[in-house]
This record gives C-alpha cells, structure tokens and sequence, in this order.
C-alpha cells in the first residue's frame, strides 16, 4: 500500500489522482489530520486513515501495513522539523520500504529561511535507515498565478525578487514526479532537484500575463522592507511576512533557478510551460 499524507491538500489532492490512474484504489491509503476532509476519497475506495503530524498516536495505525509513503511537507512553518520527526519515527517503526519526502529546491545549500525545516527533516531521514527519496520541489507556478484578482486590479505583480530567474513549475507536475517515484523503481536514496524546464523573472511574468489578458500588468520590485511593510499591509502576518520576503530576496540571488531536468525526466515529458498555467488560472 501506498500511503499519502497531507492528503486533503492542494499537492496530496493531485498525488492521490495520478496514483489512482496507476494503482487500484484500494492500495491507496489517504493521510489527513482531518479525515472528514476527504470523504470524496473514501466514496472511491481510497483508504482514509488520521494522521496528525502534531499527534503522534495518530501516525503508528495510520502506517500500518504500509510499504511506501509519501511525506509531504507541513503548511504549518516552524513547526514542521518536530511534525515531520514524528513521521520519520513513525515510518522507522513501521518498517517502511519507501520514505518519499517533499522538500525544497537546493535543501542542503539554499539559504532561504524556509529551507532550514526541509534540512533538518531530510537529515532525520537519513539518520533513521530507512530507503529514501527527496522530491525537492522549486516554487510552484501557483504561488504567482492562484490569486490573480488582485495583481489585475493594481495592475502589477510586488516584490523583492529583482532579476532573480524562478524555475516554478506546476502543482500537478511535482505531483507526476512524487507519482513517478512511488510507483516505480530504483530510485531509493535518491535526491531529485525538481524545478521548470524554462525559468522566468517577474517581468517575464508579468508581461505574459499582460499578454494573455489583455491588460498591461507591471512588476513593481520593491526594497525589502518596503514589500515587508505591503505585504502586512494587505493583511499578511507579520511573521509570514518576513517568510516571504526572505524567498524573494533570495530568489533575487539565484535561489529558486535549477537546469537539472530532474523534473522533466521524471515525468517523461516537458514541464507544462508558464503560457499554459498563466491561460488555466484566468480562465477560472
Ligand atoms: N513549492 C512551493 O512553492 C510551496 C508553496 C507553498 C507550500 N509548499 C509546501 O508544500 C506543501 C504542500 O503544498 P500544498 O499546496 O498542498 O499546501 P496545502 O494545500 O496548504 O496543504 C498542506 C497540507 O498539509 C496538511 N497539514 C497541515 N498541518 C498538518 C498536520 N499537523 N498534520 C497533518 N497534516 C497537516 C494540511 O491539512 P488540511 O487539509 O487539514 O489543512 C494539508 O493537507 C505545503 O504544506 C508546504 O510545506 C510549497
């Protein structure tokens, strides 16, 4: 069996598609802190078990008779290190044959803040023995194009991060890649550098998203404590705030680029270009 976890979310709500065209439902084990969540799952025949990384009596009977799972990362920032350990532990108990971990681009060197969690998880897994692969996902095309309402209405994209060349690439081809490693072979202890086949700055961005929807969109790039000051100014805590200036300000030095074609060779095709992702977000 297969298990997901953070599977009511965006990324695991796209893994458990993909795995459903390869493996019988049945052999598909749904991982949600909120099982409630994914009773549409469950009507299918997927397996939906509780898992609560920050319930660790919840993760030894969601494992059980397991042999691959997919850990996917925490939304909850700062506290995902620990989270994550408990699974780690968990999955060391259950024997599993398989740890898939979702990580971040450059885990090992990248100096963005966020990476620090993703360091330290993939250095518990390394430390628990147990076979491993880390899917090191870059930044998702969706960050930019999700919420496209409001940069239309201003008429620009903000932020800090300059030239910075962002390799972002769609939820649903990271989900290929995770889907790719759990249903085939040979990747144990393998780490995968996943990002876009063809990088973009936010000018570039913006001028395909001028392009396509017919209005002029600019990319206002700001001083970082400018964007910080924005950013809680339209709501966005302070704390998470200083998250993200931090990536863009590190996205400014290189941060988010990569030329591995790790991502396209997984999934065995190109990656789906920013054009189509910028068409399918104005369309919604
Ligand atoms: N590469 C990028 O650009 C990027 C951007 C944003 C985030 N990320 C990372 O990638 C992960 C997946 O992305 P996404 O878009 O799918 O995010 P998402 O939609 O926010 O999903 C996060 C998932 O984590 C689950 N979760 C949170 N706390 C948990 C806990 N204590 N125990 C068990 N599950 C928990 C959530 O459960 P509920 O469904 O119950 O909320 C949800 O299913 C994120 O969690 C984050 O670590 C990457």
């Amino acid at each position: 069996m297969i298990l997901v976890t953070g599977a009511t979310g965006k990324l695991g709500r796209l893994v458990i598609e993909e795995l459903l065209k390869k493996v019988p439902a049945s052999q598909v084990v749904a991982a949600a802190r909120n099982p409630e969540k994914a009773g549409d799952l469950a009507a299918r025949g997927v397996q939906v078990r509780k898992a609560d990384y920050s319930q660790p009596e919840t993760l030894g009977p969601a494992l059980a008779g397991v042999e691959k799972v997919l850990l996917i990362s925490s939304s909850e920032v700062g506290k995902r290190a620990q989270q994550h350990q408990a699974v780690v532990e968990a999955a060391r108990k259950a024997g599993v044959r398989l740890l898939a971990y979702t990580s971040v681009l450059h885990a090992d060197r990248s100096k963005m803040a966020l990476a620090a969690e993703h360091k330290a998880t993939e250095e518990a897994i390394r430390a628990s023995g147990l076979p491993y692969v880390f899917l090191r996902n870059g930044w998702y095309i969706e960050n930019y194009t999700e919420n496209l309402g409001p940069t239309l209405a201003h008429g620009a994209f903000m932020g800090s991060a300059g030239e910075g060349r962002i390799a972002a690439a769609t939820r649903a081809d990271y989900a290929a890649a995770a889907v790719a490693v759990l249903t085939g072979s040979g990747h144990e202890n393998k780490v995968y550098e996943l990002a876009g086949d063809t990088p973009f700055t936010m000018a570039e961005l913006a001028t395909e998203v001028s392009r396509q929807a017919g209005k002029t969109i600019g990319y206002n790039n700001l001083p970082p404590e400018q964007y910080q000051a924005a950013l809680v100014g339209v709501g966005v805590p302070g704390p998470f705030a200083a998250v993200l200036v931090d990536s863009d300000v590190n996205a400014a030095q290189g941060s988010l680029d990569d030329s591995s074609g790790d991502l396209r060779r997984l999934i065995g095709r190109p990656t789906t270009p920013l054009a189509d992702a910028v068409a399918a977000a104005l369309k919604r």
